[in-house]
């Protein structure tokens, strides 16, 4: 099986760019790195009791995998629709992992199980929005349907206000007992509201490892379940994830080990000004990749007023809007690009007899050529523009390629958070907002 690779050749400045990081400042970061790596290793760094999603990748077991396929089959074989209620790290990586693998107008997984049977995947309880849940709630009405509630916490205000309200439905549509089959929990072992909720009403439920964070949990049962009953084979998940666990552990050498690479380049560009960092991709599917890589980051790293901000961008689409800033605006940033080196399907662009668009200088070519050629023609663009480059080519968008990447980002997080000098693994920050909306409801106690 291939890897991923990892290009930062275009994130060094060669004289004529106006950027001017060296190899030699990267590779000068190579001991730092590999000690906050194997600070990740020995659990003796900051945040050290969230450390549980380091070796996830090699220590589930067959049986725990097992289980949660045997749950989503039974979700598969109940329900047109599964809802899966989370918010954050409690939905972006199944999200994630499920758009970049289903079909764009269908919503049927492509490159899994059994394209023909596994129901639809939507979301709720990542938002308040009156109106989304009005909407689904009409969607819903009809169909056979399922939840998946996930709440680390499970205290979280979004899902257990989304929860409440499609419990309900559900219970009026099939009734209480049938409802109770329908409805899988994945949460804390003992604490919190739907810890208790679940148990007083025999839901199936998952724990959620106290190691491990929200934004680190696409590997455990809060993405590998909605993954499962989308249809997509979590064992290839996981086994690319486990190739890159061995990719990226503090023995593999710097010069050889990608997670260390890419935390030391964009550490360096940091320091160097570029505070902003544009997570790209050429390929629709991976939008959702992006927004789970902007938690992962900017929740580990902005904090202590410090901290690379993370945006991501899809292109070409958005060469036509942000391509103009990107170009041209403040020089406070620099690139991430996802590439996908071979596309699922073929489409060639066709001859036509009239050639009033004047295309057919591409006619038999494919549609990924012109793609990867606007990708350099950007990469070259951006450059001399002053925006360093970095590159990361996925041979195929399919299970085990994503895990791969979903662990290398997680590791490099790890590592990028320690030579940030923060710990990448809380987020004291994000309880502002909610004390204030508290207050503002009346909650008891506030
Ligand atoms: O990464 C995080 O910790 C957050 O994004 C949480 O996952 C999010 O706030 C949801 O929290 P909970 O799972 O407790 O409902």
């Amino acid at each position: 099986m291939e890897k991923i690779v990892l290009d930062i050749e275009k994130a060094l400045g060669r004289g004529e760019s106006s950027f001017a990081l060296t190899k030699e400042q990267v590779y000068a970061q190579a001991d730092q790195a590999t000690a906050c790596n194997k600070t990740l290793e020995n659990g003796t760094g900051k945040g050290y009791d969230f450390l549980g999603w380091l070796h996830l990748p090699s220590s589930i077991t067959e049986a725990e995998i097992a289980d949660i396929q045997e749950t989503a089959n039974t979700l598969r074989s109940k329900c047109e629709v599964v809802v899966v209620v989370g918010i954050g790290g409690s939905y972006l990586g199944a999200k994630a992992v499920i758009d970049a693998l289903s079909g764009t107008f269908d919503n049927y997984c492509h490159c899994g199980l059994d394209p023909q049977t596994h129901p639809i995947i939507v979301y709720a309880g990542h938002n308040i929005g009156e109106d989304y849940l009005h909407e689904l709630s009409g969607y819903l009405q009809g169909k056979s349907f399922g939840i998946i509630n996930i709440s680390k916490s499970g205290t979280t205000t979004e899902p257990a206000l989304a929860f409440r309200i499609l419990k309900k439905q559900l219970e009026d549509a099939v009734g209480k007992e049938e409802a109770k089959t329908r409805i899988v929990a994945v949460t804390d072992k003992a604490r919190g509201a739907l810890r208790t909720l679940a148990n007083k009403e025999g839901y199936k439920t998952y724990v959620i490892p106290d190691n491990v964070g929200g934004r680190f949990s696409v590997l455990t049962p809060v993405g590998l379940l909605p993954v499962a009953v989308a249809g997509i084979d979590i064992k290839q998940l996981i086994a690319g994830a486990a190739a890159m666990e061995q990719a990226t552990g503090s023995e593999v050498p710097f010069e050889n080990n990608p997670a260390e690479i890419y935390a030391a380049t964009r550490n360096e560009l940091y320091k160097s000004g570029k505070k902003i960092e544009i997570l790209a991709n050429f390929h629709p599917k991976l939008h959702y990749v992006s927004e789970w890589w902007k938690q992962l980051y900017g929740e580990s790293e902005g904090k202590e007023h410090k901290g690379i901000f993370t945006a991501a961008v899809d292109f070409t689409t958005d060469l036509h809007s942000m391509g103009q800033w990107i170009q041209e605006g403040e020089r406070s940033i620099f690139e991430t690009v996802i590439s996908i080196a071979r596309p699922t399907y073929s489409v060639e662009v066709p001859f036509d007899e009239q050639d009033l668009d004047g295309l057919n200088f591409l006619a038999g070519q494919r549609v990924d050529h012109v793609n990867k050629m606007a990708e350099l023609g950007t990469q070259l663009a951006h450059v001399d523009g002053g925006v360093p480059n970095i590159r990361i080519e996925i041979p195929e968008l399919n299970a085990y390629y994503l895990g791969q990447l979903l662990y290398f980002f997680e590791r490099a997080c790890g590592v990028s958070g320690y030579l940030l000098g923060v710990n990448p693994f809380d987020q004291p920050g994000v309880e502002a907002y909610k004390k204030n909306m508290f207050r503002l409801l009346n909650k008891p106690g506030y």
